[in-house]
Formats: C-alpha cells, sequence, structure tokens
C-alpha cells in the first residue's frame, strides 16, 4: 500500500514534468488541488529563476491564491478567447484518458479552461488510474439551489443515488466559488456514464458534471516502481 508521502513525490514528479512543457508567452490554465499546487510552484520557480513569462487563468480560488503567491501574472477566463495549455490535477483516469474531477468542488471552470485549451494536460499519482470511471469517486454535479430536488429525481432516474456534499467545519451544504451547491452522484458498473453526461447537460439546473470526456490530450503519472513520470497519449 502506498504511503500518503509517497503519493506526494509521486504528485511532485507529475506536477514538475508538467512545468517543463510551459514555454515562454504562453497562457496557462492552472489547476487546482494538491498535484496541481506543484506545477504551479515549479512554474513560479521557473519565472523566478529562468526568466519565463507567462500568463496564468486560474482555475479556482485556491489556484488564483498559489499563483499569487508564486507572483504568476493573471488574467481571467472570461477576459480570454484562447489558451495555450492547460494543466490539472484529476480524481481518476480511464484507459482512454478520459477523466473525474471535482473532489474539490471546482470542475466547472476546471472544464471551461481545459476546454478552451489547445492542449489539457492531467497530472496525477499513479493511485489515480482506474479501469472505470466512478471507481473510486461517485460523479460530481454542481447545481444551483432551486434544481436539488429535480436533479437528485433525474439521477435516481438514471440509476444512481444522489448525494448532497456537505461541509467540513461548516453546518450544511458546501457552496463552490460560484455560490452553487455539489451533488456526488453514485452509479453501478452498468451505467453508461456518457449517456448520464449527455443527460445531465440536458437538465436545466445543472452547471456542469465532473465528468471529462474525450478532452485531455495527454496524462503525466508519477510511478512508483522507478520514482519516474509515465506519458500516457491520447489516441487519435
Ligand atoms: C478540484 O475540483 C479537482 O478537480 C482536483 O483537480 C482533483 O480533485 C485533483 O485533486 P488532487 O490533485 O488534490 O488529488
Amino acid at each position: 500500500m502506498k504511503s500518503a508521502k509517497n503519493n506526494e513525490a509521486l504528485k511532485q514528479l507529475a506536477g514538475h514534468g508538467a512545468a517543463t512543457l510551459v514555454a515562454d508567452g504562453m497562457v496557462c490554465g492552472m489547476g487546482t488541488g494538491s498535484t496541481a499546487r506543484f506545477f504551479i510552484e515549479e512554474v513560479g520557480r521557473r519565472m523566478r529563476e529562468e526568466g519565463l513569462r507567462i500568463t496564468g487563468i486560474p482555475t479556482s480560488f485556491q489556484s488564483r491564491i498559489l499563483c499569487q503567491e508564486q507572483g504568476i501574472p493573471l488574467r481571467d477566463a472570461q477576459d480570454c478567447r484562447r489558451i495555450d495549455l492547460a494543466v490539472d490535477g484529476a480524481d481518476e483516469v480511464d484507459p482512454d484518458l478520459n477523466v473525474t474531477k471535482g473532489g474539490g468542488a471546482a470542475h466547472t471552470l476546471e472544464k471551461l479552461v481545459a476546454t478552451m485549451a489547445s492542449q489539457f494536460v492531467v497530472i496525477v499519482d499513479e493511485s489515480k488510474l482506474v479501469p472505470r470511471l466512478g471507481t473510486t469517486l461517485d460523479i460530481p454535479i454542481e447545481i444551483i439551489l432551486p434544481a436539488l430536488g429535480y436533479v437528485t429525481e433525474v439521477v435516481t432516474r438514471l440509476g444512481g443515488e444522489a448525494r448532497l456534499r456537505m461541509g467540513l467545519n461548516k453546518d450544511g451544504p458546501v457552496v463552490t466559488d460560484n455560490g452553487q451547491l455539489i451533488i456526488d452522484a453514485k452509479f453501478g458498473l452498468d451505467v453508461d456514464l456518457r449517456e448520464v453526461d449527455a443527460r445531465l447537460h440536458r437538465t436545466p439546473g445543472v452547471l456542469d458534471t465532473g465528468l471529462f470526456f474525450d478532452l485531455a490530450a495527454k496524462v503525466l503519472v508519477g510511478v512508483s516502481d522507478d520514482m519516474s513520470v509515465r506519458t500516457l497519449e491520447r489516441k487519435a
């Protein structure tokens, strides 16, 4: 069994590996979470020590603060029409490089930034590789409050179980950076998650799901065998 410390080292390997993909003048999507943190810190180091110049597009409040700490100039997604490279962590990666995100409730902006990018690169430690999405994580769905009952019903009709994500050190639900709520939906292994995603995108009150199909160009995986980074490329 992997220790949390080892996982941190593997996340760092992946994050630093992705930082080598950043070139001078790029507009870069800056991901959210404990793996993206290593990427942001390494980009900051390269800017200070190598004179690299980039503009970062933060994907969350947390990402914004980390970038500011590193002195990375920022622009908001709404002020951009294109992004060169987006780098972000993930909660699960399947063999076709589809991923689930939203463990940190930031997936709506993360997906927008990933979609705007010419290249979306995912960084993970090896524990995130799964045979099928939804294996280790329920599917996060960001919703507006009035849609809570209806989206719960839609998830049930799709064969899933919906649970409102509750806050830690706070009474009541998690409130996202967008001021909205998160439903975590568990689906059985027989349920087609592409169908689920398509249905949820047709459901009023849903902002976005944590299912990222066909978006990642490559996945950098920190592996413990030889403490190296393995690059998985999406098949054309
Ligand atoms: C944020 O909502 C998430 O999508 C994160 O990017 C994802 O949970 C990966 O986070 P870690 O790198 O902390 O595992």
